[in-house]
């Protein structure tokens, strides 16, 4: 399931972001990367606890959480303090799958499952080439390069890279999901589930049968949800 949210940051925002992130220190990406990542990731991070990390990521959660679609999509019950990165030169990140768990930052050993994972395009497509997302999944690979301000989710268990930027500069916010639901077929049924009473709830065309499948929503939800 490969679900884009739009719009999670807004022109005013994204000028914010850009003039802090100009004047971040920036580290090299292998800080983060795991064992089998290392071997791929060419790019560039903020330090986890930078401010300016620490400032934008807070920014960025406060904005997913005012986002009714994330909510329906990723059904977050941890969210990782997220990240940001950059590539530029030819920089990429090739073919890997991201850690299944993962020690949240400050949280006294406290562990994240990563089930959602999401990358926030924070430069627009046009101001450099290269840098699509490829996700790949039973349908075969998907490239994702959206407007700045747009994010994309997908299951963190998807085998994924990001393609060499070979003009301009791509800069973007990643971060973790574990959802209630962990299983991606179920959540994907919830979302799908959701998205149809959403619609039925615009037309005020049958309440009843909108109260009944949300009632269906709600007793799936908790039957599968791990909080
Ligand atoms: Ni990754």
């Amino acid at each position: 399931m490969i679900v884009q949210i739009p719009d999670v940051l807004g022109a005013d925002e994204l000028a914010h972001f850009r003039q802090v992130l100009q004047a971040a220190p920036w580290v090299d990406g292998l800080v983060t990367a795991g064992h089998q990542g290392a071997a791929v990731k060419r790019n560039r991070q903020l330090p986890e606890d930078s401010p300016a990390a620490r400032a934008l990521g807070e920014h960025v959660l406060a904005a997913l959480e005012r986002h009714p679609l994330f909510i329906s999509a990723a059904l977050p019950a941890r969210v990782y303090p997220p990240m940001f990165n950059r590539y530029e030169g030819g920089e990429t990140f090739g073919t890997h799958v991201d850690n299944a768990v993962r020690l949240l930052p400050g949280g006294g050993g406290a562990q994240i499952r990563t089930d959602v994972s999401a990358t926030l395009f924070l430069a627009e497509p046009e101001s450099y080439d290269g840098g699509e997302l490829l996700i790949e999944d039973t349908f075969g690979a998907h490239a994702v390069k959206l407007p700045a301000g747009h994010l994309v989710l997908y299951p963190s268990s998807s085998l994924h890279r990001v393609e060499p930027v070979t003009r301009g500069v791509r800069l973007a916010s990643f971060l973790w999901v574990q959802s209630l639901v962990a299983e991606v077929t179920e959540r994907a049924l919830l979302f799908d589930l959701d998205t149809s009473i959403q619609r039925l709830a615009a037309t005020g065309a049958d309440e009843a049968a909108r109260l009944q499948l949300t009632g269906v929503y709600h007793n799936l939800l908790r039957r599968w949800a791990r909080p």
